[in-house]
Protein backbone atom coordinates (compact mmCIF):
# COMPACT_ATOMS: atom_id res chain seq x y z
CA UNK A 1 0.00 0.00 0.00
CA UNK A 2 1.13 3.76 -0.98
CA UNK A 3 0.94 6.37 1.46
CA UNK A 4 -1.59 8.90 0.28
CA UNK A 5 -0.17 12.61 0.27
CA UNK A 6 -2.99 13.61 2.92
CA UNK A 7 -1.63 11.12 5.10
CA UNK A 8 2.02 12.58 5.11
CA UNK A 9 0.16 16.22 5.52
CA UNK A 10 -1.43 14.66 8.89
CA UNK A 11 2.13 13.38 10.23
CA UNK A 12 3.86 16.81 9.13
CA UNK A 13 1.03 18.64 11.26
CA UNK A 14 1.05 16.06 14.47
CA UNK A 15 4.85 16.83 14.53
CA UNK A 16 4.73 20.62 13.63
CA UNK A 17 2.15 20.30 17.08
CA UNK A 18 4.73 18.69 19.07
CA UNK A 19 7.60 21.26 17.70
CA UNK A 20 5.12 23.96 18.89
CA UNK A 21 4.02 22.97 21.93
CA UNK A 22 7.13 22.21 22.99
CA UNK A 23 8.72 25.80 21.49
CA UNK A 24 8.98 27.95 25.10
CA UNK A 25 9.63 25.05 27.37
CA UNK A 26 13.22 25.07 28.40
CA UNK A 27 15.22 22.56 26.56
CA UNK A 28 17.29 19.84 27.54
CA UNK A 29 20.10 20.49 24.86
CA UNK A 30 22.76 17.31 23.88
CA UNK A 31 25.30 17.76 21.61
CA UNK A 32 26.10 15.73 18.33
CA UNK A 33 29.14 17.72 17.63
CA UNK A 34 30.92 21.07 18.64
CA UNK A 35 27.93 22.95 17.18
CA UNK A 36 25.67 19.94 16.00
CA UNK A 37 22.94 20.11 18.76
CA UNK A 38 19.61 18.21 19.52
CA UNK A 39 17.23 18.80 21.69
CA UNK A 40 14.08 16.57 23.71
CA UNK A 41 11.75 18.47 21.16
CA UNK A 42 13.55 16.37 18.21
CA UNK A 43 13.36 13.48 19.87
CA UNK A 44 9.86 13.50 20.53
CA UNK A 45 9.10 14.45 17.13
CA UNK A 46 10.66 12.16 15.48
CA UNK A 47 9.20 8.94 18.20
CA UNK A 48 5.80 10.15 17.03
CA UNK A 49 6.45 10.15 13.33
CA UNK A 50 8.07 6.41 13.30
CA UNK A 51 5.34 5.15 15.66
CA UNK A 52 2.80 6.52 13.05
CA UNK A 53 4.86 5.36 10.07
CA UNK A 54 5.18 1.73 11.29
CA UNK A 55 1.96 1.79 12.25
CA UNK A 56 0.33 1.55 9.18
CA UNK A 57 3.35 0.90 6.59
CA UNK A 58 5.39 -1.61 8.70
CA UNK A 59 7.43 -2.61 5.69
CA UNK A 60 9.02 0.63 4.68
CA UNK A 61 12.50 1.05 5.10
CA UNK A 62 13.09 4.46 7.29
CA UNK A 63 15.92 7.21 7.51
CA UNK A 64 16.01 9.04 10.41
CA UNK A 65 17.83 11.74 11.71
CA UNK A 66 17.95 10.46 14.94
CA UNK A 67 17.58 7.33 15.29
CA UNK A 68 19.11 6.84 11.89
CA UNK A 69 17.72 3.50 9.36
CA UNK A 70 15.12 0.76 10.33
CA UNK A 71 15.31 -1.41 7.38
CA UNK A 72 11.88 -2.57 5.87
CA UNK A 73 11.18 -5.74 3.55
CA UNK A 74 9.29 -3.34 1.11
CA UNK A 75 10.69 -0.73 -1.76
CA UNK A 76 8.95 2.11 0.12
CA UNK A 77 11.36 4.48 2.10
CA UNK A 78 10.57 6.90 4.52
CA UNK A 79 12.91 10.36 5.01
CA UNK A 80 12.11 11.56 8.32
CA UNK A 81 13.57 15.51 9.61
CA UNK A 82 11.46 15.47 12.98
CA UNK A 83 12.97 18.97 13.12
CA UNK A 84 14.49 20.73 10.72
CA UNK A 85 16.17 24.39 12.30
CA UNK A 86 17.35 22.75 14.87
CA UNK A 87 19.80 25.51 16.07
CA UNK A 88 16.95 28.19 15.40
CA UNK A 89 14.27 26.07 17.94
CA UNK A 90 16.85 26.11 20.88
CA UNK A 91 17.64 29.59 20.58
CA UNK A 92 14.23 30.30 20.39
CA UNK A 93 13.62 31.43 16.87
CA UNK A 94 11.25 30.86 15.60
CA UNK A 95 12.14 29.71 12.23
CA UNK A 96 12.02 25.67 12.10
CA UNK A 97 9.59 22.69 10.09
CA UNK A 98 9.16 19.37 10.47
CA UNK A 99 9.97 17.85 6.64
CA UNK A 100 8.63 14.09 5.83
CA UNK A 101 9.42 12.12 2.43
CA UNK A 102 8.19 9.31 0.75
CA UNK A 103 10.05 7.56 -1.84
CA UNK A 104 8.97 4.22 -4.22
CA UNK A 105 11.39 2.76 -6.08
CA UNK A 106 14.12 5.17 -5.50
CA UNK A 107 12.41 8.04 -7.05
CA UNK A 108 10.39 10.71 -4.42
CA UNK A 109 6.97 10.65 -4.73
CA UNK A 110 5.41 12.90 -1.80
CA UNK A 111 6.95 15.43 -0.09
CA UNK A 112 5.52 17.39 3.07
CA UNK A 113 7.51 20.25 5.28
CA UNK A 114 5.16 21.77 7.88
CA UNK A 115 6.29 25.31 9.36
CA UNK A 116 3.90 25.12 12.99
CA UNK A 117 4.53 28.81 13.98
CA UNK A 118 3.39 30.40 10.24
CA UNK A 119 0.92 27.80 10.56
CA UNK A 120 2.54 26.66 6.75
CA UNK A 121 1.92 23.64 5.27
CA UNK A 122 4.25 22.99 1.70
CA UNK A 123 2.83 19.39 0.24
CA UNK A 124 4.05 17.78 -3.34
CA UNK A 125 2.99 15.02 -4.95
CA UNK A 126 5.47 14.14 -7.63
CA UNK A 127 3.74 15.48 -11.04
CA UNK A 128 0.81 17.13 -9.35
CA UNK A 129 2.39 20.25 -8.79
CA UNK A 130 3.21 21.81 -5.27
CA UNK A 131 0.49 23.35 -2.85
CA UNK A 132 0.85 26.18 0.26
CA UNK A 133 -1.56 25.84 2.56
CA UNK A 134 -3.89 24.68 -0.38
CA UNK A 135 -2.83 27.18 -2.98
CA UNK A 136 -0.88 26.23 -5.92
CA UNK A 137 2.82 28.16 -5.74
CA UNK A 138 5.51 28.38 -8.58
CA UNK A 139 8.78 29.64 -8.74
CA UNK A 140 10.05 33.22 -9.48
CA UNK A 141 10.32 34.34 -13.01
CA UNK A 142 13.10 36.23 -12.37
CA UNK A 143 15.68 36.26 -15.01
CA UNK A 144 18.64 38.27 -13.48
CA UNK A 145 21.58 37.98 -10.66
CA UNK A 146 21.27 41.51 -10.06
CA UNK A 147 17.12 41.33 -8.83
CA UNK A 148 17.47 37.90 -6.80
CA UNK A 149 16.93 37.14 -3.59
CA UNK A 150 19.39 33.96 -2.57
CA UNK A 151 19.70 31.85 0.55
CA UNK A 152 22.39 29.30 1.65
CA UNK A 153 23.19 27.23 4.08
CA UNK A 154 26.34 26.26 6.08
CA UNK A 155 27.48 22.52 7.42
CA UNK A 156 27.98 21.77 10.80
CA UNK A 157 31.66 21.25 10.34
CA UNK A 158 32.51 24.63 8.92
CA UNK A 159 35.12 25.41 11.41
CA UNK A 160 37.09 22.77 9.96
CA UNK A 161 35.79 21.83 6.61
CA UNK A 162 37.23 23.12 3.04
CA UNK A 163 33.58 23.19 1.94
CA UNK A 164 33.08 25.65 4.12
CA UNK A 165 31.16 27.69 1.39
CA UNK A 166 32.13 31.29 2.35
CA UNK A 167 33.64 32.08 -0.80
CA UNK A 168 31.01 31.30 -2.91
CA UNK A 169 28.61 33.33 -0.37
CA UNK A 170 30.80 35.98 -0.93
CA UNK A 171 30.46 35.62 -4.52
CA UNK A 172 27.07 35.92 -4.73
CA UNK A 173 26.41 38.38 -1.79
CA UNK A 174 27.99 40.64 -4.24
CA UNK A 175 26.05 40.03 -7.16
CA UNK A 176 22.76 39.57 -5.93
CA UNK A 177 19.98 41.68 -3.69
CA UNK A 178 21.23 39.46 -0.80
CA UNK A 179 22.26 36.05 0.42
CA UNK A 180 19.95 35.02 3.77
CA UNK A 181 21.12 32.26 6.18
CA UNK A 182 18.00 30.99 7.52
CA UNK A 183 18.70 27.76 9.22
CA UNK A 184 16.72 25.75 7.91
CA UNK A 185 17.28 23.92 4.51
CA UNK A 186 13.42 22.11 3.81
CA UNK A 187 11.84 25.83 4.79
CA UNK A 188 14.81 27.46 2.26
CA UNK A 189 13.63 25.42 -0.60
CA UNK A 190 10.23 25.80 -0.16
CA UNK A 191 10.78 29.47 -0.20
CA UNK A 192 12.01 28.98 -3.61
CA UNK A 193 8.85 26.89 -4.36
CA UNK A 194 6.81 29.31 -3.25
CA UNK A 195 8.76 32.36 -5.07
CA UNK A 196 10.15 34.14 -1.85
CA UNK A 197 13.56 33.49 -2.59
CA UNK A 198 14.82 32.83 -6.51
CA UNK A 199 17.46 30.36 -5.64
CA UNK A 200 18.94 28.26 -2.72
CA UNK A 201 22.03 26.07 -2.81
CA UNK A 202 24.20 24.09 0.06
CA UNK A 203 26.82 21.75 -0.43
CA UNK A 204 26.44 19.53 2.21
CA UNK A 205 23.08 18.54 3.15
CA UNK A 206 21.58 14.68 4.07
CA UNK A 207 18.48 13.42 2.43
CA UNK A 208 16.28 14.12 5.34
CA UNK A 209 17.12 17.76 4.99
CA UNK A 210 15.91 18.42 0.85
CA UNK A 211 14.27 15.26 0.24
CA UNK A 212 10.82 16.78 0.65
CA UNK A 213 11.86 20.36 0.10
CA UNK A 214 13.88 19.64 -3.09
CA UNK A 215 10.67 17.59 -4.72
CA UNK A 216 7.88 20.71 -3.49
CA UNK A 217 10.68 23.21 -5.67
CA UNK A 218 10.55 20.59 -8.55
CA UNK A 219 6.85 20.92 -8.32
CA UNK A 220 6.78 24.21 -8.30
CA UNK A 221 8.95 24.95 -11.55
CA UNK A 222 12.22 25.07 -9.78
CA UNK A 223 15.07 23.40 -11.48
CA UNK A 224 16.71 21.27 -8.61
CA UNK A 225 20.13 19.26 -9.20
CA UNK A 226 23.53 18.97 -7.04
CA UNK A 227 25.50 22.27 -7.03
CA UNK A 228 27.49 20.37 -10.22
CA UNK A 229 24.17 19.99 -11.93
CA UNK A 230 24.14 16.26 -11.67
CA UNK A 231 20.76 15.37 -11.69
CA UNK A 232 20.48 13.70 -8.21
CA UNK A 233 20.67 15.95 -5.27
CA UNK A 234 19.63 13.36 -2.95
CA UNK A 235 22.41 10.61 -2.85
CA UNK A 236 26.02 11.40 -1.64
CA UNK A 237 27.68 13.74 -1.37
CA UNK A 238 24.13 15.90 -1.38
CA UNK A 239 24.38 19.08 -2.16
CA UNK A 240 21.73 21.04 -3.93
CA UNK A 241 20.96 23.82 -6.24
CA UNK A 242 17.23 24.82 -6.41
CA UNK A 243 16.72 27.62 -8.29
CA UNK A 244 14.12 29.85 -10.66
CA UNK A 245 14.86 28.69 -14.22
CA UNK A 246 15.94 32.43 -14.94
CA UNK A 247 19.20 32.20 -12.57
CA UNK A 248 19.53 28.69 -12.67
CA UNK A 249 22.25 28.66 -15.20
CA UNK A 250 23.77 31.88 -13.43
CA UNK A 251 24.10 30.81 -10.14
CA UNK A 252 25.61 26.93 -11.96
CA UNK A 253 28.33 29.11 -13.33
CA UNK A 254 29.21 30.89 -9.78
CA UNK A 255 29.17 27.90 -8.22
CA UNK A 256 31.42 25.39 -10.24
C1 LIG B 1 20.31 21.82 9.39
C2 LIG B 1 19.56 22.97 8.76
C3 LIG B 1 20.51 24.05 8.26
C4 LIG B 1 21.55 23.51 7.34
C5 LIG B 1 22.30 22.36 7.98
C6 LIG B 1 21.31 21.27 8.40
P1 LIG B 1 19.04 20.51 11.36
O1 LIG B 1 19.44 20.78 9.79
O2 LIG B 1 18.79 22.49 7.66
O3 LIG B 1 19.84 25.08 7.58
O4 LIG B 1 22.45 24.54 7.00
O5 LIG B 1 23.21 21.85 7.05
O6 LIG B 1 21.99 20.18 8.98
O7 LIG B 1 20.27 20.03 12.03
O8 LIG B 1 18.52 21.76 11.92
O9 LIG B 1 18.01 19.42 11.23
CA1 LIG C 1 17.88 19.09 8.96
CA1 LIG D 1 16.91 17.89 12.32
Amino acid sequence: MMPTLSFVEQLARGAGTILRDGYNSEHQIKYKGVIDLVTEIDHASEAYLLKEIQSLFPDSHVIAEESGETKGVGTGLWYVDPLDGTVNYAHHIPVFCVSIAYAFNGVVQLGAVYDPMRDEMYIAERGKGALLNGESIRASSTTELTKSLLVTGFPYDTWNTELDNFKNFEKLAKMTQGVRRLGSAALDACYVAAGRFDGFWELALRPWDIAAGGLIAEEAGARVTAVDGKPDYISTPQSILAAAPGIYEAMWKQLN
